[in-house]
């Protein structure tokens, strides 16, 4: 952990600025690790782009077991990685995907698409894709609105979307559209895998996120920074799925506010379209 004055001042400082620092110290603290093994040397630094505490390939791992075991993915599906960050999922799914199995991953963050390419070149079946889409936490700067999002994907192209831990740095209009788009480019019974915070009366503050009022469908943790977590009225995600014409196949709270019903930290979606 972090000295006090340190995370203070990394509270305040601009998000980019912030979650630079933070990354630095995941990496700092991933240093002897990388040291002692040659196969980790080459994995991404949070420095350049930061997705977050914890293990790349242990979390990657475990987001591929959750996408097998509770939203049917298989090898040969060709599947859509929204928010891909730098890679943790398509880490995995690089040698899972076979027979006619294809990726395409897309960020707002350049740095991450970047690191994608460089380290997925050789990999003919997955894509990587940069769209300059502006998200108060990732991208400060960005000329798109998240409304306005093109997904990469031809309409009915995918039988399986994910959005690993992007829906909570959302606000819920953008989410009502990700739902909508995410609808578009599935194909007939295909899914749509994503992570929130459902939150319900009984269910909207734990010890790792104590959520405050944001506005009437959502919660947050950092008034600064909005989206720097983002929790929803599991009801306000639920009218949105439906409105996009997507079907509830499963939700499992995660260990953020236990007891999980699975082996995630964010609560886990699996809805499908008709
Ligand atoms: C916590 S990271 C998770 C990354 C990745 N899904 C994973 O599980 O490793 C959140 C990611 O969502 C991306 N993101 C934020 N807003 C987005 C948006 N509107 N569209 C696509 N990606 C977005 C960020 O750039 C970041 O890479």
């Amino acid at each position: 952990m972090a000295p006090r004055f340190l995370r203070r001042w990394a509270g305040a400082a601009a998000a980019g600025v912030r979650r630079a620092l933070a990354g630095a110290l995941l990496d700092f603290k991933s240093l002897p690790a990388r040291l002692r093994d040659p196969a980790r040397r080459a994995e991404p630094w949070a420095f350049i782009h930061n997705v977050g505490d914890g293990d790349f390939v242990a979390v990657g791992a475990q987001l591929l077991r959750n996408l097998r075991d509770h939203a049917g993915l298989a090898a040969n599906d060709r599947v859509l990685d929204i928010g891909c960050g730098n890679g943790r999922v398509a880490e995995q799914l690089a040698p899972f995907l076979k027979d006619g199995g294809s990726y395409v991953g897309f960020d707002i963050s350049k740095a991450g698409i970047q690191a994608c390419r460089r380290r997925f070149r050789r990999r003919a079946h997955m894509r990587f894709e940069h769209l300059d889409v502006w998200n108060g936490e990732y991208n400060e700067t960005g000329k798109v609105a998240e409304a306005d999002t093109v997904f990469p994907a031809a309409d009915g192209s995918i039988d399986l979307a994910f959005a690993t831990s992007v829906f909570t740095h959302m606000r819920m209009p953008a989410v009502r559209r990700y739902l909508a788009k995410s609808a578009r480019v599935l194909r007939p019974g295909g899914r749509l895998a994503f992570t929130a915070f459902a939150l319900e009366p009984d269910r909207m503050s734990s010890e790792i996120f104590d959520f405050q009022p944001f506005d009437e469908t959502s919660l947050i943790i950092d008034a600064r920074y909005p989206e720097r977590a983002i929790g929803h009225w599991r009801s306000a995600l639920e009218a949105a799925i439906a409105q996009a014409g997507l079907r509830i196949e499963g939700l499992w709270n995660g260990a953020w506010a236990p007891p999980a019903q699975y082996d995630g930290g964010q609560d886990l979606y699996v809805v499908v379209k008709a």
